[in-house]
């Protein structure tokens, strides 16, 4: 196993009627920046219940952060955040509202020429505002990181940025929330999920027992309890379980001492930036691709895949590893979800734009060997046509 540090502050209050909370948690701060998505939560009650515990504080609301969130976007609620002297930002809502809170949270404190800065020149900053989350939509594990992801219209990027100063101090996670999410978000919150794990798993073997046993324990969480929320969406217990699964996916926990490949998430999100296709969808269509092209090199982690999380005890290696690839494919399938380019009407050319925006940000050595080149993505990409 390689050294490592392991810190995770964040606070976790998980279960029914946990917004409560709220009252405690926010007791040291009185302007509050409260932010939230395109109305979600105004349908489902989550908005009515959290207001009503904040009646007696001074609340700046900032509706409207979308899926994706855009800087163009955040930073209207940079400024509103400045000239109110925000001391504190509650996010209300999936990982686009989260990210796009940890962004603001960053900005408003940003002493450079341009927060974005912060995203493609990778600017170091010291300070945040501090922020806590009300999760409504399992799959990103922002609930319980420190990483956010950014989406800048004006020049069709989408990058991703991080500190342990954007560690939520505290997340309230309540399953029944769940219920108004569409099928479609459930699949892409089950495959989110599953290729975080993935990425922090399926590299070479370091001996980290610990680490292989808890990625291997979760997506089989993730395998056995998503499709029970698709067919029963008001079973409480699958959807606590999916929506645990999905924030321990992303918490540090199984990053820590293992080497990571997040090659799938590097090319999904050229795929969001210039298609606009929803995050979890350009995973589908990327991780079948990644892992058939570096199976050799992967083929150790992806036999403890194939052994550990889909049970197959076929003798000869290369077949067990490309059955657990298309199995894992299949899932995906299972949940609605497609895995090809021209599913979501990518046309060929595409690929070549995409290579050429990951050379252009110096995307060029990506992998756990760091010999993923603009080549092999190409071929990558290929694959999944
Ligand atoms: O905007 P509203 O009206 O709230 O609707 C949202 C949105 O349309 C809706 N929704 C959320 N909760 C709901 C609900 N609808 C009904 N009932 C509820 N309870 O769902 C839609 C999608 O929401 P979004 O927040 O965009 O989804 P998700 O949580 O999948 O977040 C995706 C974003 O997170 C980034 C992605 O790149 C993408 O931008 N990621 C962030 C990561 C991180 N911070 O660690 C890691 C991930 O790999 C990922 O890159
Ligand atoms: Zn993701």
């Amino acid at each position: 196993m390689e050294n490592f540090t392991f810190y995770n502050p964040v606070r976790i209050h998980f279960g029914k009627n946990q917004v409560v909370k709220l009252k405690d948690e926010l007791k040291n701060y009185n302007n509050i920046l409260f932010t939230y998505g395109k109305g979600s939560i105004k349908k489902n009650g989550v908005y009515n219940r959290v207001s009503e515990i904040l009646s007696d504080k001074n609340i700046i609301e900032f509706g409207g952060i979308g899926a994706n969130p855009e800087y163009e976007t955040l930073m209207k609620a940079v400024e509103i955040g400045k000239k109110n002297k925000v001391d504190f930002i509650l996010a209300v809502g999936g990982g686009s509202v989260i990210d796009g809170s940890k962004f603001i949270a960053a900005a408003i404190n940003y002493q450079g020429d341009d927060p974005w800065n912060m995203l493609s020149k990778y600017e170091k900053f010291s300070s945040a505002i501090k922020i806590g989350s009300v999760l409504t939509l399992p799959a990103t594990g922002s609930e319980m990181n420190g990483g956010a992801v950014i989406t800048r219209i004006s020049s069709k990027e989408k990058l991703a940025f991080g500190s342990h100063i954007l560690m939520p101090v505290f997340s309230i996670l309540e399953p029944e929330v769940m219920y108004s999410l569409p099928d479609t978000q459930i699949s892409n919150g089950i495959i989110d999920a599953f290729v975080h794990i993935i990425e922090q798993y399926i590299t070479y073997p370091v001996n980290a027992a610990v680490q292989d046993a808890y990625s291997a324990a979760l997506l089989k969480v993730l395998i056995n309890e998503g499709p029970k929320v698709l067919e029963n969406r008001l079973y409480y217990d699958s959807n606590a379980n999916l929506m645990w699964a999905a924030t321990m996916a992303l918490n540090g926990l199984l990053a820590a001492g293992v080497p990571e490949d997040w090659t799938t998430h590097i090319i999904g999100h050229e795929i969001t930036a210039l298609y606009g296709i929803d995050h979890a969808q350009t995973l589908a269509i990327v991780l079948p691709g990644v892992l058939s092209a570096m199976k050799e090199e992967k083929s150790e982690k992806l036999l403890h895949f194939a052994q550990n999380v889909w049970n197959i005890n076929i003798k000869d290696d290369n077949t067990a590893i490309d059955t657990a690839i298309n199995k894992t494919e299949e899932f995906f399938h299972s949940l609605g979800i497609k895995t090809k380019l021209s599913d979501y009407n990518i046309p060929n050319c595409a690929i070549s734009e995409i290579c050429a925006k990951l050379e252009k940000q110096n995307f060029i050595k990506l992998g756990e060997n760091k010999n993923i080149n603009p080549e092999i993505v190409k071929k990558i990409l290929e694959h999944q046509k």
